[in-house]
């Protein structure tokens, strides 16, 4: 009967959504009946009071961590998932050098997308497995940890997501929203910002899809009593130059030993102000203040020294921040790919340069698969850039001289050139906060 009237376009309360996530998760939904739900709902679409139920039903479904007991503000960050995104390498360490407190718990790379866990996992020694009193301790200690989410906080959507992902039901608004924002909330922090991504290589590939992605994340948080804002940021061309998991931890250290430089940084430091300003309770700050705080935190080293404090924390070898290269995995094929062509940079697509890195090892197409820490590409051009034949556009980290040489083929092939002038596309698109 709730299939039914879904398929039929109508509004399913929080009684009823409940008994239909609980009832799948204890077996007297089967996956048919949820599927179909699902299904039907992806095609009919969820009202924003059912993102809203939903997101109450999944937090419900486990524990919910108390971060009540540390000292400072708590902030959480999210991304909606991209290519070459580390921000949260650059954001985590940058909140925790201005005296705020944040848990981050991540996920995995999944087809062209890149995955915090995996990134971190590729500094030697480093563990993510971490219990809630360790988080909390690392969190009070050094002021951000970056961990896996547990198997005991918001199971249902674990059970739902590998459902969803199966069956064509992920890109749905309300159904992202509640899956986002159930972890965030169940995760504790005061104060939630998210990156919400648009473009070729993200979940949701028009703006006007992602801001009201946006939009309805904001409103559940606000309901749920913590402030919440986003950006909307593009995802049409990758974020950082860095491809895979030990070279986006490389770039992360590399960025953060220097003033800060390019679209990777802006979006970092745009993130971590909204989180700041929202955030930092003892003191509101305006933007001019919060960016001053963040950029100084930056370049002075202090917020390179607190990611080095948390990778030691979590049992990872520090030194990874004095000298990259020696610390981390190294591919054994390095090859340099260079232009056929001149002209301007029209579009080097993020989803594509995303597929080649995963199939080079650096991602899985199935959610379990192991990955190559070492592998991927580093990007030596963006959109908007000109270059002359024979330029170098990138390099390959393969585990085979053949796997390089496809790798470069196809990689020269997705570049694209014009001989007209490009502008520079802008990266942090728009700002949602609650109403
Ligand atoms: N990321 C999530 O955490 N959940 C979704 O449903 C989609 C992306």
């Amino acid at each position: 009967m709730l299939i039914g009237r879904k398929r039929e376009g109508g509004e399913l309360d929080l009684d009823e959504l409940r008994w239909l996530v609980t009832g799948y998760l204890e077996g007297g939904v089967s996956e048919g009946q949820t599927a179909a739900w699902l299904m039907a709902g992806v095609i009919r679409g969820f009202s924003p009071v059912e993102a809203r139920a939903l997101t109450q039903v999944l937090i419900e479904s486990g524990e919910v961590l108390d971060l009540s007991g540390l000292t400072g503000p708590t902030v959480d960050k999210h991304s909606t998932g991209g290519v070459a995104d580390g921000t949260t390498l650059l954001v985590a360490p940058l909140l925790a050098s201005v005296g705020l407190r944040l848990v981050k718990l991540s996920g995995r790379g999944l087809g062209h997308t890149g995955g915090t866990l995996d990134k971190l996992e590729s500094i030697p020694g480093l563990r993510t497995a971490l219990e809630p009193d360790e988080l909390l301790r690392i969190a009070d200690e050094v002021g951000c940890v970056v961990a896996a989410q547990t198997a005991r906080l918001v199971p249902a959507d674990k059970a739902l997501y590998a459902l969803r992902d199966i069956t064509a039901t992920v890109a749905s608004p309300a159904l992202i929203a509640s899956s986002v924002m159930s972890k965030k909330i169940a995760a504790g922090a005061q104060t939630i910002v998210l990156d919400v991504k648009t473009g070729d290589g993200a979940f949701m590939p028009s703006r006007d899809e992602a801001a009201a992605l946006a939009r309805l994340c904001v409103g559940i948080g606000a309901d749920a009593g913590r402030p919440t804002v986003a950006l909307v940021t593009a995802m049409d061309q990758p974020l950082g130059t860095g491809v895979g998991n030990a070279l986006e931890v490389e770039e992360a250290v590399r960025l953060l030993s220097a003033d800060p430089d390019g679209r990777l940084a802006e979006v970092a430091l745009a993130l971590a102000a909204a989180a700041l300003q929202r955030g930092g309770t003892t003191t509101v700050m305006d933007a001019a203040g919060t960016r001053d705080a963040l950029r100084s935190v930056w370049c002075d080293g202090t917020a390179l020294e607190t990611l080095a404090r948390m990778i030691a924390a979590q049992g990872g070898d520090a030194t990874v921040c004095e000298a990259p290269a020696r610390v981390l995995p190294q591919a054994p094929v390095v090859q340099e790919v260079s232009a056929l062509h001149g002209g301007t940079v029209a579009a080097v697509p993020a989803r594509a340069v995303g597929e080649l890195a995963a199939r080079l090892g650096a991602g899985r197409s199935r959610p379990g698969e192991d990955v190559d820490p070492a592998v991927g590409i580093v990007l030596n051009v963006e959109v908007g850039d000109e270059r002359e034949p024979g330029d170098v556009l990138a390099t390959v980290h393969a585990r085979t001289e053949d796997d390089a040489a496809e790798a470069g083929a196809a990689l020269r092939a997705l570049v694209q050139w014009t001989d007209d002038p490009v502008q520079r596309p802008e990266t942090i698109l728009e700002r949602v906060d609650e109403e």
